[in-house]
């Protein structure tokens, strides 16, 4: 007999809640107090960020790793430092979060959005390919919800016509692809510790390298223009104070502790829930290639075909959340969509070239259709649960599909005026 949706009067699956986030204890408080106490709350003169920086960036594969502020001037900075020209084109997927591309435009360069696989959510290495004009400089792949972009083959466009590549790696603490460690698969990567992300201190990011060169012009533009060599007023390019504090860099420290326990976690769980709702008719978790040797899940992604499924995503996600089970649908456009982009409000960035360009015309089919209808996220914070956090998820998904009929009838009768 079937159980009556929880939306429809019946019991939910799940009353209790889900892991919550972020989670800290006695090592945030013993870092916290020390930095306190010390009296050194600033980058120049205390140790907290200056150890996360090291450890940080030996953990995703790198010799440097530069804390900032957060992770859009991350973006900015690599920009900047790599010393592309002005009005430099650099391709970003529409699919992702505003700084992606508003840190192309605030570096004076021109985003030219390429759309994303259907599949796995990730820059299409073929629309890439398709975008390149002689004006590109620069790709900025994102790993998609902790899941690394296609690097063998974006690496290979890169190097074909010398294109710098900075991984947009917001989501992708952790993650790996062929058993490197995600942010060190460019040339240069940027990550973000805002409250969301799968390692937080509320406000954040870091760029990571192993170019030498680019660590420090990074290194000088978050830092007024100095220099190691100069003194305190000695400022030798356009920049600005973008140094992250001490009592972030203390949450770091212990945050990063429990990374690597974390992330296994997180992995583990969410290709057990992947297995298990990929059962279903119309039920796509994202596409996991071979190369992706760890998925940092900072958002489990899915689509819903709503015609194979049986119900449409709004329905899907008012019936689960009722169950209990916490998700949403994610992006309501892809980027090129956005007012920003169709008014090109710009501010004074880009004032002469802008009026050639037109973000109205652009098409990314995949972007716009999963924005439009079948996207479904849920966040990391979940998958640090138990398997039988991923049994409840996953029967409310069986229970929704079971009751579909139900489901688009009762809708259809709320609908009616
Ligand atoms: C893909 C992506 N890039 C960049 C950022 C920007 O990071 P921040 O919020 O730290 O500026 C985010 C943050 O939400 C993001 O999701």
């Amino acid at each position: 007999m079937l159980q009556q949706l929880a939306l429809l009067g019946g019991t939910p699956i799940r009353t209790r809640p889900f892991t919550a986030w972020p989670v800290f204890g006695k090592p945030e408080e013993k870092r916290l107090l020390r930095t306190l106490r010390s009296g050194k709350w600033g980058r120049l003169n205390g140790l907290e960020v200056a150890e996360f920086e090291q450890r940080f960036a030996t953990m995703h594969g790198c010799n440097h790793g530069i804390a900032v502020v957060n992770g859009t001037v991350s973006l900015r900075i690599a920009l900047m430092a790599a010393g592309l020209p002005a009005h430099a084109e650099v391709i970003v997927p529409p699919y992702t979060f505003f700084s992606t591309a508003s840190a192309v435009i605030e570096a004076n360069m021109i985003p030219v959005f390429a759309d994303i696989d259907l599949n796995t959510f990730n820059l299409d290495p073929k629309a890439v390919q398709a975008a390149i004009t002689p004006r590109t400089r620069a790709i900025i792949p994102v790993h998609f919800a902790g899941q690394p972009a296609d690097m063998r083959a974006l690496m290979a466009i890169a190097k074909k016509h010398r294109l710098l590549v900075i991984e947009d790696a917001a989501h992708a603490h952790g993650a790996s692809h062929r058993n490197r460690p995600a942010g060190s698969l460019g040339h240069v990567a940027s990550f973000s510790f805002q409250s969301s992300k799968n390692l937080t201190s509320g406000e954040g990011g870091i760029i990571t390298t192993n170019d030498d060169k680019l660590a420090a012009a990074c290194r000088s533009i978050h830092n007024c223009g100095r220099i190691p060599t100069g003194v305190w007023y000695e400022h030798h390019v356009l920049s600005g104070n973008y140094r992250l504090g001490e009592f972030q860099g203390a949450v770091l420290n212990a945050q990063l502790d429990r990374l690597e326990q974390q992330t296994r976690t997180r992995d583990r769980n969410g290709q057990y829930l992947a297995a298990r709702i990929s059962k279903l008719p119309g039920v796509y978790p994202q596409q996991r290639p071979r190369d992706c040797t760890r998925h940092s899940y900072h958002l489990f992604m899915l689509r819903i075909v709503p015609w194979e499924f049986g119900a449409a995503r709004a329905a899907l996600l008012k019936a689960l959340q009722a169950e209990g089970i916490p998700c949403a649908a994610g992006y309501g456009w892809p980027l090129h969509q956005q007012p920003m982009f169709r008014h090109k409000a710009f501010g004074p960035y880009l004032p002469e070239i802008s009026k050639e360009l037109n973000y109205r015309k652009v098409h990314c089919p995949n972007s716009e259709l999963i924005c439009r209808e079948q996207s479904v996220w849920l966040e990391q914070s979940i998958f640090l649960g138990t398997r039988a956090d991923m049994d409840d998820i996953a029967n409310a998904f069986e229970k929704v599909y079971e009751n579909r009929d139900s489901l688009n009838a009762s809708l259809k009768h709320s609908a009616k005026p």
